[in-house]
């Protein structure tokens, strides 16, 4: 069986909603201290829902088709249902990752979320009641 999935394989070549959005209503930045790879998401928020989202990767090619698929995810989503976005969801999207690279999509999660952190706190919504409200709802 091959390493990688054919959507892995899919979205490392052609990458969905590669850039930045110059008045982004968040942004996110994580990195994997590991291997190094950087992730950047802006996000275009909209009355609660994610009108735009664009990403930067350096990094592996499965970190690039995990941004590329989370961006896909939660484009159109509202932002609450972008916060319940697992790394595994996006994993499963690909039709799986090796388990050696599954990290490389924990950082297409932390990054959203960190976007909307940075929305959250850009316009004063407590971060607190956005995160209980998707816990219900989380498994
Ligand atoms: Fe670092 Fe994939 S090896 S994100």
């Amino acid at each position: 069986m091959a390493l990688y999935s054919e959507k892995v394989m899919d979205h490392f070549t052609h990458p969905r909603n590669v850039g930045i959005i110059e008045d982004a209503s968040g942004v996110g930045e994580v990195g994997n201290a590991k291997c190094g790879d950087i992730m950047k998401i802006y996000l275009k928020i909209e009355n609660d829902i994610i009108k735009d989202v664009k990403f930067e990767t350096f990094g592996c090619g499965s970190a690039i088709a995990s941004s590329s698929m989370a961006t896909e995810m939660i484009k159109g989503k509202s932002i609450y249902e972008a916060m319940k976005l697992t790394n595994k969801a996006v994993a499963e999207a690909l039709d799986g990752l090796p388990a050696h690279k599954m990290h490389c999509s924990v950082l297409a999660e932390e990054a959203i979320k960190n976007a909307l952190e940075d929305y959250f706190k850009k316009n004063n919504i407590p971060y607190d009641a956005a995160t209980l409200e998707c816990e219900h709802v989380h498994e």
